[in-house]
């Protein structure tokens, strides 16, 4: 693709955004896929390196107890990132709630158990910060510069954006889910983070969050005086393991078909006992043929078990029974010390209200600096 070059210096972000529309609508196909593959080896490569000069950001829904999906989705990475020196940064997404959903739910509960997993996975309040949206105004307040430098067209052809609408299973498209990667770019843009780990996905908001940053800083100039108000965040490219649910459909708390983290070793047993499998007694690995069976296999697998195949030949002829056993000890081994962690934080509410709030006042701060950047760039600090 081919653009005509604009200046900086001159070049209003044109009303119909078109260059960087398409650079949007690319964002998605292989050249650029490419790019943010070898981008994120390289980062992750530095990571070791210069852990101090990224901040990493992450965002998770408090719209029910996390599970095994969840963990070894995202939240298994956080400890080791945070480990290596990165300012690691956690936030309990709340007003993501409302966005496809019509109440909150019980969130308070919600949100302290997500500040318990959060803990018990092995972040450390002292040197990362966990914290909620609905605590940070000045984050919230970009949203109506960002609007204005986002078009509508570019929303609705935003491919997650489209793809949360079908998950809601024909509701209306509300306002606040159109405009959902502008509030995910506030989250992003207000920390000043440079690195959020993201499945591919994931990746069209990460390429909005830097349109935005970008627009705004060659609208109010500072691209031109080298003085950029935000910086430029990167992916951090993951693969999730495909983990199916116990009943061999997509997992999601709402189908109830999940391990929770919380659950006790007891209560995991039960719901392995009832997890669907097949009749065959001989255990064999096939993803395509056995999906349910081969799930149960890899959930075994990424507790620490051994090899799916090798896990299958050590069930033998024993059928279901054998394997659902051998996967609930797996599984309870290794999510043993992380439920411990879990029960003692879960059992300190006003700890667990400290974290958050130690957290939501350093985000304050920060979204507090950026907001006073964003109004001096705009002129309006009065
Ligand atoms: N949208 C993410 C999800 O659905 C959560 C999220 C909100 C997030 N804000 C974020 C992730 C900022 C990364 C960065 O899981």
């Amino acid at each position: 693709m081919t653009q005509t070059p604009v200046d900086p210096a001159t070049s209003p972000v044109s009303p119909t955004l078109s260059a960087a529309e398409e650079a949007l609508a690319t964002s998605t196909d292989a050249a650029s896929l490419a790019h943010s593959v070898t981008r994120s080896a390289q980062i992750e490569a530095d990571l070791d390196v210069n852990p101090d000069r990224y901040r990493m950001l992450t965002g998770v829904r408090p719209t029910g107890n996390m599970h095994l999906g969840h963990y070894f989705g995202t939240m298994h990475a956080w400890k080791p990132i945070q480990d290596r020196g990165v300012d690691t940064w956690i936030l309990i997404a709340d007003y993501q709630v409302i966005t496809d959903r019509d109440g909150v739910g019980p969130i308070r509960e919600r949100v302290l158990s997500l500040v318990a997993d959060t803990l018990a996975v092995g972040v450390d309040p002292d040197r990362s910060t966990i914290f909620t949206h609905s605590a940070v105004p000045a984050a919230n307040q970009l949203m109506l510069p960002f609007l204005s430098l986002v078009t509508e067209a570019e929303l609705h052809r935003n491919p997650t954006v489209k793809a949360e609408l079908e998950a809601t299973n024909g509701r209306a498209m509300s306002g606040l889910l159109l405009t959902y990667p502008v509030h995910q770019a506030a989250d992003i843009l207000f920390c000043q983070a440079n690195l959020v780990p993201v499945g591919k996905d994931q990746l069209p908001h990460l390429e909005q969050a830097r349109l935005i940053a970008q627009r705004f800083d060659k609208r109010y100039g500072r691209a031109v005086k080298k003085h950029p108000v935000f910086r430029r965040p990167e992916a951090l490219l993951s693969e999730a393991p495909l983990l199916l649910g116990l009943d061999g459909e997509k997992m999601s708390k709402s189908r109830g078909n999940t391990i929770a983290l919380r659950m006790s070793a007891d209560e995991t047993a039960k719901v392995l006992r009832k997890a669907k499998t097949d009749s065959d007694r001989r255990i064999t690995y096939d993803s395509a043929a056995r999906p349910e069976v081969a799930n149960l296999l890899r959930l075994a697998s990424l507790c620490g078990a051994g090899a799916p195949e090798e896990l299958a030949e050590r069930s033998g002829d024993g059928g279901a029974g054998t394997l659902k056993r051998i996967t609930t000890e797996a599984v309870n081994e290794f999510f043993a010390p992380i439920r411990a962690r879990r029960a003692e934080f879960a059992a300190d509410e006003g700890f667990l209200f400290g974290v958050l709030h130690a957290g939501n006042e350093r985000a304050n701060a920060v979204a507090n600096e950026t907001l006073e950047a964003v109004r001096t760039a705009m002129g309006m600090d009065y």
